[in-house]
């Protein structure tokens, strides 16, 4: 990929962390209820991280601190142009009390790329796992331990110079929140709806929909109000070119499952290469499953549904983990069965999914890397 993004002046070393502790921490009994019914994405941790980004100082001044706001000038190119990534990961709290994240070196890698995109600085594989180690280790005591549960973690990076000029800004911050985590969706693991967007696409050929990017999500938002009026949890994209081939959710990824044990995942440079997608590659495909990562049309889903050959879906991701769907609603069909339980390969593939993550089966991929 050809990129504009801007050389940092890097230092060549690994960035040391000041610790500023919050003076303001919750009490034990207030993050006890916080821990107790988490929900998704509403409470966050007494801490943060920020490092800041200058063309002419690399990156540097990398601080845990207390969890608040940011302050920008109104000028801040990131208000104006959007120019913004983010990434998505979990902790999770082992039997033992030990405290893991699953491929933080993939999400680093995605972070790199999604950077190039956007013509921002990239941040070393190193500096971002460690900042996760650090934020972890003062919050431990946010990563809940009950079925299910972990904590999510959000690193995000946005250009904070302020200038109204269109180019990359010479002034960027790279920013960790976490926030404890339960199911993603209210209903908790149990089979959703999806809705077909035709009237819009999500992202496009050569545009920004392989980049982990705000605008990506910003667009998906007026479609994701259509799938809810329509009862559906999740809006599903296609390809921008043709309107033939399916795409991705809004936050997620999707699978179908054949008959005779195939699993088919959609191919296009403009979704977002999932981690856990990759995973549950790799877990079927060490079943004996055959895999197939390539363009599917809704033609084959629709043909596939009507011959029975389709016998699973499911959506994927670190929010949704694996998710399954029992019906894909559009304007003027509908594939899948009403109130569809669950398929069996998707609830084993979540299984032993989780089972990694927790630590409840040897690691052998090396997926984990230890945080606290
Ligand atoms: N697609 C989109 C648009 C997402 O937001 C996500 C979630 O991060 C995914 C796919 C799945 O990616 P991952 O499995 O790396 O979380
Ligand atoms: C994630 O799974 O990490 C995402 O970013 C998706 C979003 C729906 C929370």
């Amino acid at each position: 990929m050809t990129t504009t993004a801007p050389t940092p002046a890097t230092t060549g070393f690994p960035l040391s962390f000041a610790l500023t502790p919050s003076t303001d921490a919750r009490a034990t009994a207030e993050r006890e209820a916080i821990l107790a019914d988490p929900g998704f994405g509403k409470h966050f941790t007494d801490h943060m991280v920020s490092i800041e980004w200058t063309l002419a100082g690399g990156w540097h001044e990398a601080q845990v601190l207390p969890y608040g706001p940011i302050s920008l000038d109104p000028a801040a190119s990131v208000f104006h142009y959007a120019q913004e990534i983010f990434e998505g990961l979990k902790a999770y709290r082992h039997a033992d009390g030990a405290i893991y994240t699953f491929r933080p070196e993939a999400n680093a890698a995605r972070l790199q790329r999604s950077a190039a995109r956007l013509a921002l600085p990239p941040l070393s594989t190193e500096d971002f796992i460690e900042s996760l180690k650090q934020l972890v280790a003062v919050d431990a005591s946010w990563v809940p331990d009950a079925a299910e549960t972990s904590l999510y973690l959000r690193p995000f990076m946005m250009a904070t110079e302020s200038f109204l000029g269109v180019r990359s800004a010479q002034k960027v911050g790279y920013y960790l929140i976490a926030s404890p985590a339960g199911a993603y969706f209210t209903g908790g693991v149990t089979p959703v709806n999806i809705w077909l967007s035709t009237e819009f696409n999500r992202a496009g050929h050569g545009g920004m929909g392989a980049a982990k990017t705000g605008g990506n999500y910003a667009s998906s938002l007026l479609p994701q109000e259509l799938a809810y009026e329509k009862g559906c949890a999740q809006v599903l994209f296609l390809d921008s070119q043709e309107g033939k081939y399916l795409e991705e959710l809004g936050g997620m990824n999707l699978f179908l499952v054949y008959k005779d044990g195939t699993l088919v995942t959609p191919e296009s440079d403009s979704i977002l290469a999932g981690i856990t997608r990759d995973s549950i590659m790799q877990l079927a495909r060490d079943r004996g499953h055959n895999v197939e990562l390539r363009r599917v049309s809704i033609e084959e889903w629709k043909e596939g549904s009507a011959s029975g050959d389709i016998v699973e879906v499911f959506a994927c991701g670190t929010a949704a983990v694996i998710t399954p769907v029992a019906q894909l609603l559009a304007d003027d069909f509908a594939l899948g069965t009403a109130g569809a339980p669950a398929g069996e390969l998707t609830m084993s593939l979540r299984q032993e999914l989780t089972d990694i993550q927790y630590g409840r089966v040897p690691d052998r991929h090396n997926w984990l890397t230890r945080l606290a």
